[in-house]
């Protein structure tokens, strides 16, 4: 039995629970949008083509906001080809992943599908192939009442009301040599200063961010960010993260994989630092916030296309990984990570929202389904609430081959003063031994458990069990049994490498 002792109190406070940090992503990329959220021929279809078992599971899942159109996809991106009539938008090459876009989803379906969903748009314009002019259209296309041209094409497109988008990211992955129209740091950071300036003169309401590093591991990161900073600080509010975590499919370094949150703590204060750092020298007021706007677990060293994908197939099945109970855990380790700097990044996406390393996937003219890392995020958009708590923490530590000796237990914890609601969000990382969690939680008038689940593999199966195709439903959660309070002092018992969300109330 491994052992972790918790210290809550009312008075450490990191910061109001953000509630745009549970967002997703929709990028035209594989069968994301079209066969993940459009298909109009599908049974389940509504009147604007949308899947309406899709929609339901999304809306369980609950994203708080949700980045569109892209991704890479949107570096070369045309967006006046998504707008209009259907049969009149034309077929254009997706460079970024090799495939042919049909444009038959677009910007007003996206409109109406977050509508649809309750969540928000964060619209990222063009910057690789694009610029300054093409996002001020777009802006003006998407934000301005009438009477110009583009306010007034919308309104001729049947969209009379404005979609009245405030989350924009300008460009994406600009840093990365695979992203079309890749730049230097200084040519982006001039770049994005210039269109945020442009665009803030068409709608002084929006809110801007700028794209940080593709990962922690990029040869330049922090030189990007300060760069970029140093020439936008005063017209963009946000820098991006992205990060994608994986298990080493040859080195099968399990216990690297489950310290992932490390990585991501550290890459979200080596950011902070960073924008810090420039606030200081340019004598600025304003603090920059981080925009954690992709992150996920990826295999990228698996195929990328599935079988029989051909070069400019449309709709590809593109990385359409499946997940297992190791990666739920880790998925909600990497919640914990954002929960734990939501004074900061006040922003985030796991990435993609369907199909493309999904939390949910669908089978063209079939069902659809929850992966297993759907679970942590919709029990953390749900559950956490009010105020983000500092949690005091000693654990039993493992070894790990990347990080050194890690925590065993890893954990986060808000407080909802309204309902008097503590919400503890836990993983056990120890792929043998159960965990003792004691948590002092004297400070709180609470005392009962209300909710008590657990993610972890059952009898019968193994940490790599999935929620594959007919057998969606192998992976969930189950009520955790272990969960008392007694004095003002929870115990929980986590099984073996498992994941749990507990709330103690009045
Ligand atoms: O989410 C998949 C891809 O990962 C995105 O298109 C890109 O921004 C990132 O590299």
């Amino acid at each position: 039995m491994r052992n972790a002792r918790l210290t809550l109190d009312p008075a450490f406070t990191v910061a109001p629970v953000p509630r745009r940090l549970f967002g997703s992503f929709v990028e035209h990329m594989g069968r994301c949008v079209y066969t993940g959220i459009f298909e109009p021929d599908h049974p389940t279809a509504d009147e604007d083509g949308f899947r309406t078992d899709v929609l339901e599971l999304t809306k369980e899942l609950g994203p708080t906001v949700v980045r569109y159109p892209g991704g890479n996809f949107v570096s070369g991106f045309d967006w006046e080809d998504s707008v209009g009539p259907r049969e009149a938008r034309p077929r254009r090459i997706d460079r970024a992943w090799r495939s042919v876009e049909t444009n038959q989803f677009g910007l007003a379906e996206f409109d109406a599908w977050a509508r649809k969903v309750g969540t928000e748009p964060m619209m990222a314009v063009n910057l690789g192939t694009r610029g300054m002019q093409d996002a001020c259209n777009l802006l003006e296309y998407s934000n301005h009442t009438a009477g110009t041209k583009y306010s007034d094409l919308r309104i001729a497109h049947g969209a009379k009301d404005p979609f009245g988008i405030k989350l924009w990211c300008l460009g994406n992955e600009l840093d990365g040599p695979w992203q079309t129209g890749h730049k230097t740091a200084h040519e982006y950071g001039r770049l994005a200063a210039e269109t945020g300036r442009a665009m803030r003169q068409i709608d002084p309401d929006i809110e801007l961010v700028a794209v940080g590093s593709s990962s922690r591991s990029m040869p330049t990161f922090g030189a990007w960010e300060s760069t970029v900073l140093e020439l936008a600080y005063d017209t963009v509010d946000y820098v991006s993260l992205h990060a994608y975590y994986q298990e080493d499919d040859d080195t099968k370094d399990a216990g690297s994989f489950l310290a992932s949150a490390v990585d991501m703590d550290l890459f979200i204060e080596q950011v902070v630092a960073t924008a810090d750092a420039v606030r200081a020298r340019g004598k600025h007021s304003k603090f920059i916030n981080l925009s954690f706007d992709e992150w996920n677990v990826w295999y990228q060293t698996r195929p990328h296309h599935g079988p029989g994908v051909e070069p400019w197939d449309v709709a590809p099945r593109v990385i359409e990984d499946e997940y297992s109970v190791t990666d739920a855990v880790v998925v909600g380790t990497l919640l914990n990570s954002l929960l734990r700097h939501s004074d900061r990044v006040t922003i985030g996406a796991q990435a993609q929202l369907v199909n493309v390393i999904g939390l949910l996937r669908s089978e063209p003219g079939g069902d659809a389904w929850k992966q297993s890392i759907a679970h942590p995020f919709e029990q953390v958009r749900r559950l956490a609430s009010g105020t983000v708590l500092r949690v005091a923490s000693t654990s039993d530590t493992y070894a790990t081959e990347r990080f050194g000796d890690v925590d065993v237990v890893d954990s986060s914890a808000t407080y909802d003063e309204e309902t008097q609601t503590l919400s503890l969000f836990l993983a056990n990382r120890d792929l043998e031994d159960s965990a003792t969690v004691t948590v002092d939680l004297r400070g709180f008038d609470v005392s009962r458990v209300v909710t008590a689940k657990v993610l972890a593999a059952t009898d019968g199966q193994d940490r790599h069990t999935t929620n594959a195709s007919g057998a969606h439903d192998q992976v969930g959660l189950r009520p955790l049994q272990d969960a008392t309070v007694t004095d003002g002092v929870a115990t929980i018992v986590l099984p073996a490498l498992s994941w749990a969300a507990v709330q103690i109330s009045a």
